[in-house]
């Protein structure tokens, strides 16, 4: 009985939109691409004046992604990156950014090479460890971003404790929650003040969908990147909204497939002979181990590893057949990236080395394939 009063996010995900269109009962979100709307008279609205300002299809898709993460307002984009834009359009000529130095490229190349023009600065620090955060702050400090876990070497970082070192500079905190999503993690819980999504990956799910999401705590916040995104207008198209609420339905199913694949993957891997290393917060040996399971109830789908050598890795990606060779991730079917040369190409080369991002790492997405299959696949691809 307690469970229909308050179900559950798997369930309200499944029920996305359900329900909405009362005048015909369609269990299918309606679709409407209407471009404006009819004023019913001088100085009166029917609440939608004009689709980038409002869309009925985009606000139910805005209102499951609010409450997914558990804050007040969602908003969704027409990408990832129009997310990020959006979100670093918030900030003025002179203020200072804190970000973890393994995260996407693409974050990397819009502060970089962009918003750097409009006098926006920022550190790439390790994210992992909260003294090199705090040694980062400066007086013009405003934010902090982080991906956890990290982009592509799955390090993991305290949200709690980033989010009390927050408070206590005031700085607004940032979670890119794309490698986890909320049935993983729950980054506004741990006290952080928005959530980023590439809904490209896991929430879209299917590699058919570019779609970008920002969910605000609180709602002042909320109504700021509101004010932002309709300003500038990078809005998600109705029908790419409906498709994101279709695909939210099967998360948890999908979720649950590839976390399970992942982590016989990862163990798999660290049994062959030509791979170095893995890196999986699955793994027991993993630095974050301990910190990932404090915060997030499964490990994800997203492994890496590095092979004996950058011939061992372009032999790999040339002889796969069922998964795929391409950017992205998150998607139902199993992917290989290279990401010195594909998501982080970038990073300065020195950085990147730094880092441990080099010719020989690979970053692979698990699928929903049955996981016999992936590993058969990697095999044949791996042999001597
Ligand atoms: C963690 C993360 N954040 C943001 C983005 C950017 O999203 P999009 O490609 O949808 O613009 C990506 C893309 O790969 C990503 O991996």
């Amino acid at each position: 009985m307690n469970k229909q009063q308050n179900p559950s996010l798997e369930t309200r995900l499944v029920q996305a939109g359900t329900g909405r269109d009362q005048q015909t009962g369609a269990i299918s979100l309606p679709i409407h691409p209407s471009a404006t709307y009819r004023h019913p008279g001088v100085g009166e609205s029917t609440g939608y004046d004009y689709t980038r300002s409002g869309n009925p299809t985009r606000e139910a898709l805005e209102e499951v992604l609010a409450d997914m993460e558990g804050g007040r307002r969602g908003l969704a984009f027409a990408s990832g990156m129009a997310a990020l834009s959006t979100l670093f359009l918030y900030f003025s000529s002179g203020d200072h950014l804190i970000l973890s130095e393994d995260l996407y490229g693409g974050t990397y190349r819009v502060l970089d090479q962009i918003f750097s023009r409009f006098n926006l600065t920022t550190s790439y620090v390790d994210t992992t460890n909260l003294n090199a955060i705090e040694e980062a702050i400066t007086p013009q400090t405003k934010s902090i971003l982080i991906e956890t876990p990290g982009n592509p070497l799955l390090g993991i970082a305290d949200i709690r404790a980033i989010a009390d070192l927050c408070q206590k500079h005031d700085l607004l905190f940032v979670v890119d929650n794309t490698f986890m999503t909320p049935l993983l993690q729950r980054p506004l819980d741990l006290g952080a003040d928005i959530v980023v999504h590439s809904a490209t990956k896991y929430l879209g799910g299917h590699n058919d969908l570019c779609a970008g999401v920002l969910i605000a705590r609180e709602e002042k916040i909320g109504e700021e990147l509101y004010f932002l995104q309709n300003s500038t207008g990078p809005v998600l198209p109705p029908q790419d909204c409906w498709l994101l609420v279709r695909s939210l339905k099967t998360l948890a199913l999908r979720l649950e497939r590839q976390c399970h694949n992942a982590s016989i993957v990862a163990e798999w891997l660290k049994e062959q002979p030509n791979i170095e290393t893995v890196y999986f917060p699955g793994l027991p040996e993993h630095p974050g181990h301990q910190l990932h399971q404090k915060q997030a109830t499964n490990f994800g789908a997203m492994v890496s590893f590095r092979v004996d050598s950058p011939a061992r890795a372009r032999q790999l990606l040339e002889r796969i057949k069922l998964i795929s060779f391409a950017e992205s991730l998150g998607g139902v079917e199993s992917l290989l990236t290279l990401p010195a040369v594909q998501t982080h190409a970038d990073i300065p080369t020195a950085d990147r080395l730094r880092l441990g991002i080099c010719d020989s790492l690979l970053r692979m997405s698990v699928g929903c394939e049955h996981v016999d299959d992936i590993l058969a696949d990697l095999n044949q691809a791996l042999a001597d």
